[in-house]
């Protein structure tokens, strides 16, 4: 589980403590950190949604790389969840941790999480994943993950 402190709506009606702040997870590998371009909008100028998953299927095959150990493929997508938006010159950080190895597959939770630009240090997340990747062999079939054959 990731280490978040609650989100300022879950603060008691009345109180007057000023928000916790989001924490970043401690429990998961920064694997990836980018900048979104404007290059990567969709019509309604924030990031395309699609640019956010080509770099999740990045970050998500960074930690199964280690396990597979030669060719591999994303061969599912579990669950992703958009929850913010995400603006050009977002600073935005990937973390990422294993979640199950298989016979030939492993999956990984990744998570993002956005800082300004020019106000780094306060994160919102804005995206969540489960991915699951397969090791390959030549011919492109399933083979098993060194160690678990
Ligand atoms: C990856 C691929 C070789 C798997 O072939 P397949 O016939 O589904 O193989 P299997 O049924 O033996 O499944 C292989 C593993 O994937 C897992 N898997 C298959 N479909 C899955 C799904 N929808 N969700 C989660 N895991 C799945 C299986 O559980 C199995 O894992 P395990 O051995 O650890 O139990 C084939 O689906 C493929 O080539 N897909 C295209 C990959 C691709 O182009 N990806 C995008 C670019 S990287």
């Amino acid at each position: 589980m990731s280490a978040h402190t609650p989100p300022a709506s879950s603060a008691k009606p009345g109180s007057t403590a000023a928000p916790a702040e989001l924490q970043l997870p401690l429990d998961e590998e920064l694997v990836l950190k980018v900048i979104p371009m404007p290059r990567d909008c969709n019509q309604n100028g924030d990031i395309f949604g699609g640019w956010v998953m080509a770099q999740m299927d990045l970050a998500g095959a960074v930690i199964p790389a280690r396990y597979a150990a030669g060719r591999m493929a994303t061969v599912a997508v579990n669950h992703f969840i958009f929850k913010q938006p995400v603006r050009v010159g977002d600073i935005l950080s990937f973390f990422s941790k294993l979640v199950h190895i298989g016979r030939t597959s492993i999956t990984v939770k990744v998570e993002v999480y956005a800082e300004k630009f020019r106000a780094q240090g306060k994160y919102t997340k804005v995206t969540e994943a489960s991915l699951t990747y397969v090791a390959l062999d030549e011919e492109g079939r399933p083979r098993p993950v060194p160690g678990r054959a």
